[in-house]
């Protein structure tokens, strides 16, 4: 099994959004994928719950407890793991990345988000010195292009820590958000600019082997 994991210690960074989406585009180019959901939180629960009968729509699993996710995931049948990680929780945030193939940090433009991102990569430079196998980008996240912050976010400027940012940003668009509280992905909406988003950010995952 390979495991994405979406991860930043701060709240509300965007890793559920990115998550399920990641997990319906990766589903519905017929992986097999599981969304796992690491946050007591529950937001990938609710997500699937609020989900209107007959989508097609991967799997929800909740594993939020440390040992548990460690000892259970292997257990999955899946292919692929998608994992939407908590806030502020050191310890769930420390197994995914020991468990992770993959590591995904989406980052808003603004400070606050960037300097809780050192978190995750200090977990992710500790595995990889410990010999561990990782691969793992930053992801630019409700990105409005006409902002300075967005734009110094995605010039790079602000990037001290040694990680790459993806090259696809996902956007500051309403659809995410209507999409998340009506149980649907973004494929499911007329949102075809951030359905695009997605698609190339999906893309660049496999370009890059990370899929
Ligand atoms: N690209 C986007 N455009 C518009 N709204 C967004 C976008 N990404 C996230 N949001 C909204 O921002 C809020 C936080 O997003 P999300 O739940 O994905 O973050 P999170 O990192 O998982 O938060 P938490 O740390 O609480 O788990 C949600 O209300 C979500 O709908
Ligand atoms: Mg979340």
């Amino acid at each position: 099994m390979k495991v994405l994991a979406l991860v930043n210690e701060k709240g509300g960074a965007g890793k559920s959004t990115a998550a399920i989406n990641i997990a319906c585009a990766m589903h519905r180019q017929g992986k097999s994928v599981v969304l796992i959901d690491a946050d007591p939180q529950g937001t990938a629960r609710d997500w699937r719950e609020a989900s209107p009968s007959g989508l097609n729509l991967p799997p929800v699993v909740a594993l939020d407890r440390p040992e548990l996710l460690i000892s259970s995931i292997k257990t999955l049948a899946a292919e692929f793991a998608v994992i939407d990680t908590p806030a502020k929780a050191e310890k769930m945030s420390a197994s995914v990345i020991r468990i992770a193939d993959v590591a995904i940090i989406p980052v808003q433009p603004s400070g606050a988000d960037v300097w809780a991102s050192a978190a995750a990569v200090k977990l992710i430079q500790a595995k990889k010195d410990l010999g561990g196998a990782i691969d793992a980008a930053f992801l630019a996240t409700r990105i409005s292009s006409n902002t300075k912050l967005s734009k110094q976010i995605l010039s790079g400027e602000w990037n001290e820590y040694g990680l790459d940012m993806l090259d696809t940003a996902i956007s500051n668009r309403v659809a995410y958000a209507q999409a998340l509280t009506e149980g649907m992905s973004i494929y499911e909406t007329r949102d075809g600019e951030a359905k695009g988003e997605i698609d190339l950010i999906l893309q660049e995952l496999e370009v890059a082997g990370w899929l």
